[in-house]
């Protein structure tokens, strides 16, 4: 219910926010800002007066003034000077517009692990797709299940891996996060229980809420110290199967949302003993291992495993070609046993009537031609890992780096718990983040931050000076981070 915000319980929310780091005025907008991202102040609230608030603060009203003027720019408060504003969410920090879309002017977007399409192939396929279409222009356009030529490209790819698939085993989805809600509306929703690895992709994450199942989260085990002499990056952690294990006995999941190939957030891959033994125990219990392979093909170390469905055919694999070609395409797929492919589809039914074709045309010539397009990426992306790793080595040591093995992004614990408070301030700074929270359920990992080795190694180098000035900043105005480490406390809304 929108309402009015007093200035007693705006000045208890606030806390001591003047450290005397920075001027007042944006120490007092940065905390603020603070508050609304975290949800402690709602949205659509109208804030107390200038004048009641430098009153209650003791500050004078120039500073009231234009700590609101600067949350009105930034789109945090409504309404003209003046006018009591209400408090609001920018429509540039919600990501609607993402990269591939409109990046805004001079900010360099590390929220997002995604690339730009492999544009001469991308556009070749479209091109080569438009001369296809004529053939299908006199059928009805529905398709539920996908293509056949597609599902027979997607299947092929999977049988020239070591898993013989036909191509009724297939279903064309809208991306992964698609696939993923299907899966979840067929086999999870109310009440029911979905284990995720802890940390784990955020859509995915929303989704599995979304469907109203119950996340049960399995930590993943802390980066390995590094084994040289103390020089060099940690390297992966792996998986605590035991604690999965033990979670699918006692817990009972329906099914389990898994990336065990670059693991997003992490960048770790499971190694096969992992994969078998997980599998082994899944059909013991009866959960169903749903296994997102969106990032397998950025395989940057050339590391060898088999997909986990090699190891049994219960398992559920979602794919896309939104990493590997472009996610302007939402292509992606599930593979599953046959009578499982039935269910999906008929959930499927009730979500969307279909993939539309011009897409799933393009779709055949790309995976026909799969690796085409693929190492220059992969070279591109080692590159850019390396330069992100040395930038962030040299700039800020104190960050405690995983060294990823592929996919996107490297996962950083920071020194002190300030991702929310760096993800707040860094826009300042000309970088849009993600924070750590994000990536987990019930406020964990407020001491890590992701950051994608997406852009090329000279924005790199700006983000990451980017980011050790607003970490400065953060150092020296503890009071952002005291105010996220205080105790939940409802906003007083009248
Ligand atoms: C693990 C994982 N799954 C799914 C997706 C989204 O895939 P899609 O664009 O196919 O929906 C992403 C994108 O970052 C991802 O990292």
């Amino acid at each position: 219910m929108p309402g009015s915000l007093n200035p007693t319980a705006m000045a208890r929310l606030l806390g001591p926010w003047n450290s005397g780091a920075a001027p007042a005025y944006r120490e007092l907008a940065d905390v603020v800002r603070l508050l609304v991202m975290d949800g402690r102040i709602p949205l659509d609230v109208a804030l107390p007066s200038e004048r009641a608030l430098a009153v209650m603060l003791g500050v004078s009203r120039t500073t009231v003034t234009a700590a609101y003027a600067s949350l009105r720019e930034q789109g945090f408060l409504s309404g003209g000077q003046g006018s009591r504003g209400r408090t609001g969410i920018p429509h540039r920090t919600v990501p609607v517009s993402g990269p591939g879309l409109a990046v805004p002017d001079g900010i360099l977007d590390l929220a997002y692990a995604s690339l730009p399409a492999t544009g001469e192939v991308v556009h070749r396929a479209f091109a080569d797709a438009l001369i296809d279409l004529p053939a299908l222009l006199p059928g009805f356009g529905y398709d539920a299940v996908g293509l056949p030529p597609l599902r027979e490209a997607i299947a092929d790819r999977y049988t020239a891996a070591g898993i013989p698939t036909a191509a009724a085993q297939i279903l064309v989805t809208s991306g992964a996060q698609h696939a993923l809600n299907i899966i979840l509306k067929t086999l999870a929703g109310r009440q029911q229980k979905v284990l995720v690895e802890h940390p784990s992709y955020p859509n995915a994450l929303d989704a599995i809420r979304a469907s109203g199942s119950r996340t049960v989260p399995v930590p993943m085990p802390p980066a390995a110290e590094p084994t040289s002499g103390g020089g060099g990056e940690p390297t992966s952690g792996g998986w605590d199967i035991d604690g999965m294990v033990a979670a699918m006995r006692h817990q009972r999941p329906a099914m389990a949302y898994l990336v065990p190939d670059f693991h997003n957030p992490t960048g770790r891959i499971m190694s096969n003993l992992q994969r078998r033994r997980l599998v082994r125990e899944a059909a013991g219990t009866g959960t169903v291992l749903v296994v997102d392979e969106t990032l397998r093909e950025l395989n940057l170390d050339d590391v060898s495993t088999s997909p986990l469905a090699a190891f049994s055919p219960a398992v559920v694999t979602i794919g896309s070609l939104s990493k590997s070609h472009w996610a302007g395409l939402r292509t992606g797929w599930i593979r599953a046993d046959e009578d499982l492919i039935s269910r999906f589809v008929q959930t499927r039914t009730t979500m969307d009537l279909g993939g539309p074709i011009v897409e799933q045309l393009a779709g055949v010539r790309l995976l026909r031609a799969f690796t085409e397009p693929l190492d220059a990426r992969l070279a591109e992306l080692r590159r850019n890992r390396e330069a992100l790793l040395g930038l962030l080595a040299e700039h800020l040591p104190e960050w405690h780096v995983e060294r990823p093995r592929g996919g996107l992004t490297a996962w950083c614990r920071l020194p002190t718990p300030s991702s929310t408070a760096l993800t707040v301030v860094a826009p300042d700074f000309g970088v849009r983040l993600a924070a750590g929270p994000r990536f987990g359920v019930g406020g964990a990992f407020e001491h890590f931050m992701r950051v994608p080795y997406t852009l090329a190694p000279t924005r790199l180098g700006t983000a990451v000076l980017a980011l050790r000035d607003a970490q400065a900043r953060i150092d020296a105005s503890p009071q952002l981070r005291r105010t996220l480490k205080a105790p939940k406390e409802a906003a007083a809304v009248a």
